[in-house]
């Protein structure tokens, strides 16, 4: 019986070593934890036999067991702690050895979105005609958005404008580029081309062709002896280049904004078809820009002398080009974010 025992107490040691060399984790771990020292484990049922054993066998083999439980729970926490440090260490290595340039196939390729693609579009046309780009903020204060062009406190045109006001006093989110007319003629002497691509605010309901923040482009050319001729000779230009046409008529109609003085609003002739289609509502036209020669009030404001210099002043909605341009139908797509929309351009 003893040397069964004996045998016995070998074959679980020598069990030990090779299960203990197999837990490559601890769920293996915990299931030779289990094997070994759970309420039908090897150890546990070694210890049951003692009670069958002589009084002199008890003596002897209950102390060699009570040792050999605590070297297989010694060498299971052992392991156990091994295992633990070694998944740390993979966890942080994994970690400091990440690659953020390692090519992966397959990957997505993305690429500017339409509205910055076409304001690229237009500011190349109009540099390439010599123009200048300038900026404005977004922010803008009641003086640049309204009263430097000639839009005083109680004047009816401010109501063309619904404003987001905001909690500063005489604060506000601008409603068209037009105040980076007078920031840009502030900061330059003339003569002065240039344009402004930028974002504008309006607080409108949102419809298919109305949205409360929209791209507009503005033009300005102040020089000495500039009259309305220079004007659509440049906008016929910009038409042509931006739709590939060779000669695209444009007609005047007069238009009134108060920091311009004379006021036109500029058709094009519909470049999509000849004789009438869904773009221009079967009227061959189409009214893009409205523009005008530099109100003398607004060349003061932008601290320019009215009897040496003139100028016009254009300021047309680029988001509402982009939509006729590529036949976008609802202005909200373009901030939908929708990936098969944008996918197509
Ligand atoms: N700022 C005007 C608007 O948004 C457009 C405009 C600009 C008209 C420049 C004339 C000259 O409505």
């Amino acid at each position: 019986m003893s040397n069964h025992l004996s045998k016995k107490i070998e074959k679980i040691k020598d069990k030990l070593t090779r299960s203990l060399n197999e837990a490559t984790n601890i769920k293996i771990l915990e299931n030779i934890r289990i094997n070994f020292l759970g309420k039908k484990g090897l150890i546990t049922t070694l210890m049951s036999e003692l009670k069958n054993l002589s009084i002199e066998d008890k003596k002897k083999f209950g102390p060699l067991i009570n040792k050999l439980k605590s070297k297989v729970e010694e060498q299971i926490k052992k392991t156990k702690e091994n295992l633990i440090k070694k998944q740390t260490k993979a966890k942080i290595s994994k970690k400091e050895n990440f690659d953020v340039t390692a090519y992966k196939t397959n990957q997505l390729n993305g690429h500017l979105h339409i509205l910055s693609q076409f304001t690229q579009e237009v500011e190349d046309i109009f540099i390439s005609m010599g123009f200048e780009i300038f900026e404005g903020p977004q922010v803008e204060t009641d003086f640049y958005n309204f009263t430097a062009l000639n839009i005083p406190q109680d004047h009816p045109a401010r109501d063309m404008y619904d404003t987001f006001w905001l909690n500063k006093k005489n604060m506000l989110m601008r409603t068209h580029t037009s105040p980076a007319q007078i920031h840009a003629m502030q900061n330059t002497k003339p003569p002065i081309a240039g344009i402004v691509t930028g974002t504008t605010f309006r607080h409108e309901a949102v419809d298919a062709s109305h949205d409360i923040q929209f791209m507009q482009c503005e033009g300005i050319y102040i020089d000495k002896n500039v009259t309305l001729a220079n004007l659509f000779a440049v906008t016929k230009k910009f038409l042509e280049k931006l739709f590939n046409k060779k000669d695209l008529d444009i007609r005047i109609r007069p238009g009134y904004f108060p920091f311009v003085e004379p006021g036109v609003e500029i058709d094009m002739k519909c470049p999509f078809c000849k004789n009438g289609c869904s773009i221009c509502k079967k009227t061959t036209w189409i009214e893009v820009f409205p523009g005008g020669l530099i109100h003398p009030n607004v060349l003061k404001f932008g601290k320019i002398d009215p009897e040496k210099y003139s100028g016009f002043a254009f300021g047309f909605g680029l988001t509402r080009l982009v939509m006729l341009k590529h036949n976008i139908n609802d202005v909200r797509l373009l901030h939908s974010g929708k990936i098969k929309f944008l996918e197509q351009f």
